[in-house]
């Protein structure tokens, strides 16, 4: 059985994450999406662990070889934990190997794992959760590129949040 793990903020999924997961979903037996849970970032996320990870599930709910899980601390100790030998990573632009590269070899030199990198679908190559969030945030149009019950918990979000800033700003 061939395992690996796709691993993440996913603050939200985008359709560029759920491209790549789908292109594992055919190169291994089972593929779990992990998503990861770092308690000190938790304050700078849109969704909580629990949240992103209900997105994922519904966004991946076609894959029937797929599973979606959190993990908190090194994503080695979670390979380990669970039989995985492989993690996919999604390379969007040369901008993204020097750090991915030093991820992977970090990675390879605390257990033995192999990182798979997957060529990012050419009209995904630009998309990333921290753009969606701000072109959203300033009302721009990114129903392409996530899906639609992922756009409509961002938009509601983004609004409580807009309320939230306004409701101190009014206490100040
Ligand atoms: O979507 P992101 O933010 O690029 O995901 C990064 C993530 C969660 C995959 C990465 O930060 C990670 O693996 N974190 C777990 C902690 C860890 O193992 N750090 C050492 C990496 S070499």
């Amino acid at each position: 059985m061939r395992k690996a793990v796709c691993p993440g903020s996913f603050d939200p999924v985008t359709n560029g994450h759920i491209d790549i997961v789908a292109r594992a979903s055919l190169l291994f037996d089972e593929v779990v999406v992990a998503v990861g849970v770092n308690k000190s970032k938790s304050r700078a996320r849109l969704f909580t662990a629990e949240e992103r990870m209900e997105m994922l599930e519904k966004s991946t709910s076609q894959f029937p070889n797929v599973t979606v899980a959190g993990f908190e601390g090194l994503l080695t100790t979670f390979c380990e934990q669970h039989g995985i030998r492989a993690i996919v990573k999604g390379l969007r632009a040369v901008s993204d190997f020097d750090y991915e590269l030093q991820m992977a070899q970090m990675n390879s030199s605390l257990m033995n794992i192999e990182t798979v990198f997957i060529p990012t679908s050419p009209e995904y190559s630009f998309l990333a959760s921290s753009l969606v969030k701000e072109v959203a945030t300033f009302g721009g149009d990114v129903s392409s590129l996530v899906p639609d019950h992922v756009l409509s918990r961002l938009t509601q979000r983004l609004a409580e949040r807009a309320a939230e800033a306004e409701e101190e700003g009014e206490g100040q």
